[in-house]
This record gives structure tokens, sequence and C-alpha cells, in this order.
């Protein structure tokens, strides 16, 4: 028996629709195998291969993090879309490992487009933030008041872990995946989203940060957990995915008016391949409808769910007016599903050769590059200026101040 989705009904009609017209990945090439693990931790190859599917996961290097791999999935899904970085209206981070508190990476990002005359924003919505993001974009699109967003879920997950905690540290892995929204008069698109959260089961897996009630209290919270370390209660949050997965997509189903045999494909937040078997059980469909690449990347929260889409749409799994519907689950405890109605191949694959505005983005990188290196340059002239004749450095700061007055 499907639980009526209550206030998330009724749909507005409306006459605007929002399309994923573009998508990118980026994953660091540093692999972590469960091998690798077993010199960390006290595991086996055997026993995460058999708990989880898992049989490696990708590790930022020194010089990647949260926003170089959403940049580089943005890109990406700018160039199949074949959009400016100034027609975008929103971009949209949903991470639980942000380069900062503020500003946010969706800002870096941005920058880094060249994307001006862009909004943007951190979601904070753990593994499930990739289909919140997406539904906050396609609302923002359909009512008409944006016409493109970026949606991007990146995460380094490696950053967070605590590699002493052998039941947590062998499920994650880093990387981001993107797509972009666009809005179309045709039928299709996004059709519906259910999100949902429980704040009361918060504490079965979370990061303390800054604004915690312990921060005086060095590093630990009251309940033990490390600051800045990822804990979880593996078991209860395997109880909990396996119990919504079901009853949401089946909602988002109702609210897109459409049944689960219209469905071609499924995109699973991918956490755990014995949790998308059981999904598959109560759903009855076939497993193999299910997108599955937890073996080769782990857990990587919001990025799972835009990288294993890529990862489908280039093994040709879903066509044009093909039902999809995307899953994610996580911290919170929060949960989303969303069906859509697969649209974005046609743009990609009518374009051929170098596109005019393939060259024009590629100037808009370089001259975000080439005006950040100046700054950068001007600064430590500056700097170097001041040491060799300190006075000047008096008086141009004291100039800075009264400017500032
Ligand atoms: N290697 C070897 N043994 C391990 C281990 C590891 N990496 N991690 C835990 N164990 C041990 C435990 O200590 C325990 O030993 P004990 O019986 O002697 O006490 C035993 O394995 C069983 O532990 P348990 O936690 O019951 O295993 P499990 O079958 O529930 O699997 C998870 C653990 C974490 C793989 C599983 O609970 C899970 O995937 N949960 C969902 C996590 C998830 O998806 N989180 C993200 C959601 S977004």
């Amino acid at each position: 028996m499907v639980t009526p989705p209550n206030n998330d009904m009724p749909v507005i009609p409306s006459t605007r629709y929002a399309h994923i017209v573009g998508w990118g990945m980026a994953v660091p090439e540093k692999i972590l195998t469960n091998q690798d693990l077993e010199a960390i931790v006290e595991t086996s190859d055997d026993w995460i291969q058999s708990r989880t599917g898992i049989k490696e996961r990708r590790i930022a290097g020194e010089t990647e993090s949260t926003a170089s791999l959403g940049l580089k999935a943005a890109r990406k899904a700018l160039e199949v879309a074949d959009i400016l970085p100034t027609d975008i209206d929103l971009i949209v981070v949903a991470t639980s490992t942000p380069e900062n508190i503020f500003p946010s990476t969706a800002s870096l990002i941005q920058n880094w487009l060249g994307a001006n005359r862009a909004g943007a924003f951190d979601l904070s919505a753990a593994c499930s933030g990739f289909v919140y993001g997406v539904d906050m974009a396609a609302q923002a699109i359909r009512s008409g008041s944006m016409q493109v967003a970026v949606v991007i879920g990146a995460e380094t997950m490696t950053r967070v872990m605590d590699w002493q905690d052998r039941g947590t540290c062998i499920l994650f892995g880093d990387g981001a995946g993107a797509v972009v929204l666009k809005a179309s008069d045709v039928e299709g698109g996004v059709l519906s989203a259910i999100l949902r959260s429980d704040g009361s089961g918060g504490d079965l897996l979370g990061i303390p940060t800054v604004g915690s009630e312990d921060l005086y209290h060095s590093d630990f919270s009251s309940n033990g957990h490390k600051m800045h370390k990822m804990h979880m209660n593996g078991g209860e949050v395997f109880k909990f995915a396996t119990r919504v997965i079901k009853d949401s997509i089946e909602q988002a189903l109702v609210k897109a008016n459409i049944s689960i045999e219209d469905l071609s494909l499924i995109v699973p937040h991918q956490a755990n391949e014995r949790i998308i078997k059981a999904a598959a059980r109560s759903l009855n469909v076939d497993p193999d409808m299910f997108v599955l690449n937890v073996d080769r990347y782990g857990n990587t929260s919001a990025a799972s769910i835009p990288i294993a889409l890529c990862e489908a749409i280039e093994q040709k799994r879903i066509k044009p007016d093909d039902y999809a519907a995307f899953i994610g689950f996580g911290g919170g405890l929060t949960w989303a599903s969303m069906v859509i109605k697969w649209t974005g191949a046609k743009t990609a694959d009518t374009r051929t050769g170098l596109s005019i505005n393939q060259q024009r983005r590629q100037f808009s990188y370089l001259s975000v590059r080439v005006r950040a290196q100046w700054k950068r340059f001007n600064q430590r002239l500056q700097n170097l200026a001041d040491r060799i004749n300190p006075r000047r450095g008096r008086i141009r700061r004291l100039r800075d101040k009264a400017d500032q007055l």
C-alpha cells in the first residue's frame, strides 16, 4: 500500500518544464583498493566485498578538493549542454564536505566558471543533497524565475573519515557529478519529487563541526564523536535505507502519474550493493533496472547519483522519452526521490564539431585564471614593496583604512 504523498499534492500544472540537458562527472585518479585498506585497519577485501559490494574507491590527491572536482564536472556538463557560463542563473552544490563554512563551494565554482550572472549556494542534505538540489533548481525554472541552473554533487569524503573506524572508513570515496537544467515548453524533464527528513535520527550519522555546542571541549562532541570526522551507526542506517526507498519511489511515481512498469532506469544513491538489491526485491523489479557502480567508487555521498547517471548515459542505458527515477538517502536523516522524463540526449546528439560557444567557454575559464594570477602577482608585488620601504607600507595601509571610512 503506497502512502499518499499528502502535502505534496496536487501538482500545479505548468507549461514550463525543467529538462536535464547537460551532465558531467569527475573522479580523482588515485584509487584506494580494499587491499590498500587492509594495511590501514583490521579488515579484508573479502569482508568489504561481501558486506558492501565495494572493491575500490577514489581518493582526492593533494591538489584536488571538493570545489576542483565539482568545477571539472560542471565544465563537462556545460560542454554537453553547449551553454555559456554567463547564461547560468543558479549554481547549487550539494555537499557534506564543503571547502569552507563560507564562502560556499558553489561561489568558488561560480567564480572559476566565470558565471557572473549566477546566484550560488551550498546545500546540506547529505547523500540526498543532489536530488534536493535538482528539485530546488527545477522549481525555480518551472516558476519562470530562472532559465538555466547547474546542480553539482561534490565530495571529498576521504578527508572526513576516521581512519581508525573500520565500520565507516571502508565505505566512502571522493568524486563529483553535475547536471545542467534548462527551461523548455516541451513536456518532460523533472516530473515529480518527494523530499523527506526525520531529524530524530540525526545521531545515526553525521560530521560535527564548528557550530557544535561542544566546540569548547576540544576535539570531541558530548556524545564522543570526533570533530570534523564522520561517525555512523551502520546497522541502523542500513535498516532506515531499506525501509524508505520503496515507499519514496512509489510516492514519486504517483505524483508523476506513472507506474513502476513505465520506468526504464532507477539511479539510486550508491551506499551499499545489499541496500540496492533489497530495494529491487521490495519494489519487485529486475535488479538490472538499478544503476550500480558502488564497486568502483564506494559511497561518494551527494556525488553518487550524478556520477551513476553519467555512467548510465555513457552506457546508453537511457534514451529520449524514457522515464527514470533517482533515490537518495542519508544523514539528517533525509531521503528524496524524483521521477524524470529523459530528453537530454536529443540536445547533445544533435551537436557536431567545435562550436563558437566552446571557444567562448574556454576564453571565460582562461580569463578567470589570468585575473586570479594577476591578483596574486599584484599582492606579492605590494608585499615586497612594503618590505623594502616600510614607511610606504604604513602610508598605504592608512590610505586603505581612510578609504573604508
Ligand atoms: N572489516 C572487518 N570486520 C568489520 C568491519 C570491517 N571493515 N567493520 C565491522 N566489522 C565487524 C564488526 O566489528 C562486527 O564484528 P563482531 O561481530 O565481532 O562485533 C562484524 O564485522 C559485523 O558488524 P556489523 O556492523 O553488524 O556489520 P554489517 O553486516 O551491518 O555491515 C556495514 C556493516 C557498515 C557495511 C553495514 O551496516 C552498512 O552498509 N550499513 C549502511 C551504511 C551506509 O550505507 N551508510 C551511508 C548511508 S548514506
